[in-house]
């Protein structure tokens, strides 16, 4: 059966401690309550001694947030212990977490002291703690780069002194995977009353390492992992909590532990926390990056269309993603465009895909990635029957030297008429404008000609036309013995192309909240 590992969030404490990551009391609830939704066992909330704030913030979530284990930090002294109870003491599950740190480096010249001591202090702080709490976890700070035969009497006479959780951080990152394991390994051999202790880890990224030495430490028994959301901490961070739960989870056959997490919560926790702080997480991040669960590449994303395990080893729904994103650009394939342009809703013979895949590849070019509204814009010039969603029943114009041109308009569409009227430039102008007003999509005449198509004196006029819709121009022509009727025909046209390529508009019975019906 699976061995349960227990998860001890540090966001709010060795995360929130790093530059740029401060959050206030209320901000800092919010996420806990996040946390808790999530599922982690350990809350650590604060460092109470640190700052009034910081005190008000453990105290709040310890009596607000029920569920987890509600964690402060305190260094081995008698005042950081007394203020961390003060400030842990209403929680459901209160944890005094004291440090110290083990390492040759940090004794002699950071605390300028002997092991004697360190040792000394170690027992006085973690009985003091387990004097108001039943639950003590002890970190030897800088235990990677301790003496191991030190260390190892560090740990047992904290849990005779009664810590019930020790934790071993790589402090500074500096360990790789085959050390930190061998590390947990030897600890659980050499220290006599290990197992009346859960075995924690707590590493730092600065080689980029962090999630892989809490892995190795897994395997190597270790019993509760550290870590933060996005990874955030000290200089280049602490494990990242949520790659630490997907590893163990997709892998769960290697690693053979579980934990009380609900994946699922996992995206809506980091995106609070970016939220909250003003930090995004990197586009490549692993689990919760932009990117992560998207897909440009013409090969993949027709793996992706076949079948979703080609190319990802856990779902995006998985980590709360609604799904995996197939990004259009210049590597995409023919496949991914047709699925997407289905998803719109907008169905095209294959020469007209054809046709779209090419002015798609050209937009490529220029564009790096093509949104559903460029897409639409494409296949408003493949349609080339256009279908009448709005048909022109009247038109009136008048214009004159000593007149302002004006003009009045009535659409129909399915059974309903519109009117309006319109001053511009000229008759056909204004005429535009009475459309626009109708239709509520403007646009503007990017190109305009009149030829006679027929002739003599009532040759048929052709007006032709390229009307521009926000970023897109649409080409469109339509003949009438009248050359104003052709325009405004011809530009009908341009609207109804749009309008046909958006998949919003079909079924939709009102043209624009501005159109109203005729008689009104
Ligand atoms: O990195 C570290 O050693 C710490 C301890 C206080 C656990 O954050
Ligand atoms: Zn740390």
């Amino acid at each position: 059966m699976a061995r349960r590992i227990y998860l001890f969030d540090t966001t709010l404490r060795d995360g929130e401690q790093s530059p740029g990551f401060s959050m206030n009391i209320g901000e800092k609830l919010t996420m806990a309550k996040q946390l808790a939704r999530l599922g982690v066992d350990i809350i650590e909330a604060g460092f109470p001694i640190s700052s009034e704030g910081d005190f008000e913030a453990v105290r709040t979530i310890a009596r607000e947030v029920r569920k987890p284990t509600i964690a402060g930090l305190a260094r081995a002294v008698p005042g950081d212990i007394d203020r961390c109870w003060d400030a842990v003491k209403d929680a459901s599950r209160p944890r005094i977490h004291t440090f110290i740190a083990t390492s040759d480096i940090h004794i002699l010249h950071k605390f300028k002291t002997t092991r004697k001591e360190i040792l000394r202090r170690t027992v006085k702080a973690v009985k003091r703690a387990k004097g108001y709490c039943d639950d003590v976890e002890f970190s030897a700070e800088d235990a990677f780069r301790s003496d191991v035969d030190f260390l190892c009497q560090v740990v047992e006479a904290a849990i005779d002194a009664g810590a019930t959780t020790i934790n071993i951080p790589d402090t500074v990152g500096y360990a790789i995977p085959s050390e930190f394991g061998e590390l947990i390994r030897k600890i659980r051999e050499r220290v006599p009353n290990i197992d009346a202790a859960v075995l924690s880890v707590h590493c730092h990224n600065d080689l980029g390492l962090a999630v892989a030495n809490s892995l190795a430490a897994v395997q190597n028994g270790a019993g509760q992992i550290e870590g933060s959301i996005n990874g955030i901490g000290e200089r280049a961070g602490n494990a990242s909590l949520e790659e630490i739960i997907m590893a163990v989870k997709t892998r769960k056959a290697l690693f053979q532990v579980s934990t009380g997490v609900k994946a699922e919560e996992i995206y809506k926790t980091s995106r609070l926390l970016s939220r909250i702080t003003g930090i995004g997480v990197q586009p490549n991040k692993a689990i919760v990056g932009k990117n992560a669960f998207a897909h440009e590449a013409g090969i993949h994303q027709d793996g992706m269309l076949k079948d979703a395990r080609t190319y990802e080893i856990m779902t995006p729904e998985s980590v709360g993603l609604p799904q995996s994103h197939l990004v259009l650009g210049k590597h995409s394939g023919r496949h991914a465009l047709q699925k997407r342009l289905q998803s719109l809703g907008l169905k095209l013979s294959k020469e007209q895909v054809n046709s779209a895949f090419e002015r798609f590849k050209d937009l490529c070019d220029k564009k790096k990635e093509v949104f559903d509204e460029d897409l639409i814009a494409i296949v408003a010039q493949e349609i080339v029957t256009v279908p009448e969603i709005f048909r022109l029943e009247y038109l009136n114009t008048n214009s004159g030297s000593s007149t302002i041109p004006t003009a009045t308009v009535i659409l129909r569409r399915e059974n309903e008429t519109f009117q309006d009227s319109s001053t511009g430039d000229g008759p056909v102008d204004a005429a535009y404008r009475a459309i626009d007003k109708i239709t509520g999509l403007p646009g503007k005449l990017a190109e305009y000609s009149i030829t006679a198509v027929t002739s003599g004196k009532d040759a048929l006029g052709e007006a032709k036309v390229k009307v521009r819709f926000g970023d897109w121009e649409v080409p469109a022509k339509a003949a009438s013995t009248d050359i104003i009727e052709a325009s405004v025909r011809a530009y009908l046209v341009a609207v109804n192309k749009m309008l046909a390529a958006r998949p919003a508009e079909k079924g939709r019975k009102r043209t624009s909240p501005k159109a109203k019906p005729r008689g009104f």
